[in-house]
């Protein structure tokens, strides 16, 4: 009865889109468990012509496997505008996705929380956080706050009305009294939400009941996070985090299955570090290094086309990834792109002020404070990205996994080695 979390271990974009429909192969669900269109999962699957590139922003990995059955679980907060278009879009690449379930429970993503989103960072100047402007913070914050809106809601209109009054009561006053916006008309909202009851109604589900039959009938099911460990708003750099749960824990709640139902948690990491965004990032490389490692990596957002930050290897937070989500493997990717570097850096530890510090700080001011304590390793010259097997890599890029994985305190099982679902070494299975 396997369940699979599959998590990013740093700050979001490590690759988990890839991973995840490489184990599509051979699942029978692919569930999204939070976050909303804020995640940019790139895929590039290999066809008889070429490459086929998919950008998926709401829609699981799984949607681009024609066994799997992908499912937006309870967790998500869902914008349907965006959700029908990426449906469209995909429909017109001649990708099915009939086959996809969505929760009556989800949360809905409003106009209005997409202006809070871009305003609220406005109004925060230099303490903004750095949003993709998606909403996902606003919905969030009315999930907690009692006056959200739910998929459910969509199918009795004159419920939905009351809702979106009740919450503009307050929105209305902040957006034209304190941030000077326009105030939005209820009726409206309603109805533009409502347009979107008949198109989404094929889709809608009881979600945690079908995952949790089909454990029982030892199907496999993969939960699909966004983000990542990092931005995770329990466990992240708050507040320059998202507004949802993307580490293992929150993988039964945004699903409704126990946590007695996972078998394995999947860490994936790059074999250096990203940010988009604003807060902390102790390796950041501000120099050519960090330049460069952006070119070769194209490290550009998928969803914002932002320029990510990057930065070495940090094992301080790797080992926090570990224990946060309880990683069963690591999956290591991109390692293609550290060829060619003369010497790669990791951090082992940190230095705060003045103290070695081998484990996350207890307070965000420490981590403000804290300087990488590196060890460099040396580099390798030649292309790695036809290794099938640790054995095709140098030894210097076989010595630098080795070093990442007894440093991260867990097993690294897959290392990928270039965009392409096949470019990946397998060392062991995860289920
Ligand atoms: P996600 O948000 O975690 O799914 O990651 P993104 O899709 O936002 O970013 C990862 C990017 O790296 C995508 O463009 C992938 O196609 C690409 N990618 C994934 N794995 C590898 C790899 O092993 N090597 C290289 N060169 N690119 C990879
Ligand atoms: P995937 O799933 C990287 C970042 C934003 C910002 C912070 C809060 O592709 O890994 P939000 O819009 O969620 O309120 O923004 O979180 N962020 C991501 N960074 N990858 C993502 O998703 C992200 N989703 C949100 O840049 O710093
Ligand atoms: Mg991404």
């Amino acid at each position: 009865m396997p369940a699979v979390v599959i998590v990013g271990a740093q700050w979001g974009d490590e690759g988990k889109g890839k991973v995840t429909d490489l184990i599509g192969e051979s699942v029978d669900f692919v569930v999204r468990y939070q976050g909303g269109n804020n995640a940019g999962h790139t895929v590039v699957v290999n066809t008889p012509s070429g490459e086929d590139k998919y950008a998926l922003h709401l829609l699981p990995t799984g949607i681009l496997s024609p066994n799997v059955t992908p499912v937006i679980g309870n967790g998500v907060v869902v914008d349907p505008r965006v959700l029908l278009e990426e449906i469209a879009g995909l429909n017109e690449r001649g990708v099915d996705t009939s086959r996809l379930l969505l929760s009556a429970d989800a949360h809905l993503i409003a106009p209005y929380h997409v202006e809070l989103d871009k305003t609220i960072e406005r109004f925060l100047g230099n303490s903004k956080i750095g949003t993709t402007g998606r909403g996902i913070g606003p919905a969030y914050s009315d999930k907690v706050g009692r006056v959200g809106l739910r998929i459910q809601d969509l199918y009795d209109p004159s419920i939905l009305l009351q809702k979106i009054e009740s919450s503009l009561q307050v929105k209305n006053e902040l957006l034209t009294k304190v941030y000077n916006r326009r105030s939005f008309d209820a009726k409206t909202v309603a109805d533009e939400l409502l347009a979107y009851a008949e198109p989404l109604k094929p889709y809608l589900a009881d979600t945690s009941k079908i995952l949790n039959d089909a454990l029982d009938e030892n199907k496999v099911v993969v939960l699909e996070g966004g983000q990542g460990t990092l931005l995770d708003v329990d466990h992240g750099t708050y507040p320059f985090v998202t507004s949802s749960n993307p580490t293992a824990g929150g993988a039964c709640i945004g699903s409704g299955i126990g946590p007695t139902r996972i078998s394995s948690v999947v860490g994936i990491a790059k074999a250096y570090v990203t940010r988009v965004g604003q807060g902390p990032f102790p390796t950041e490389l501000d120099d050519e290094i960090g330049q460069r490692i952006r070119e070769i990596g194209a490290e550009r957002g998928t969803t914002t086309g932002r320029d990510r930050r990057t930065g070495w290897y940090d094992a301080v937070i790797a080992r926090y990834a570990s224990r946060i989500n309880g990683l069963t493997d690591l999956v290591l990717t991109k390692l293609d792109v550290l060829t060619g570097f003369d010497q790669i850096g990791v951090a082992v530890a940190y230095e705060i002020d003045g103290r070695k510090v081998s484990d996350m700080p207890i307070t965000q001011t420490e981590f403000h404070h804290a300087k990488p304590i590196y060890e460099y390793l040396p580099g390798w010259q030649q292309d790695i990205s036809g290794a099938r097997s640790l054995s095709d890599l140098p030894e210097n890029a076989r010595n630098y996994v080795r070093f990442l994985e007894e440093i991260s305190n867990v097993r690294i099982s897959a290392i990928g080695v270039g965009p392409a679902r096949d470019s990946i070494i397998r060392i062991n299975s995860f289920s």
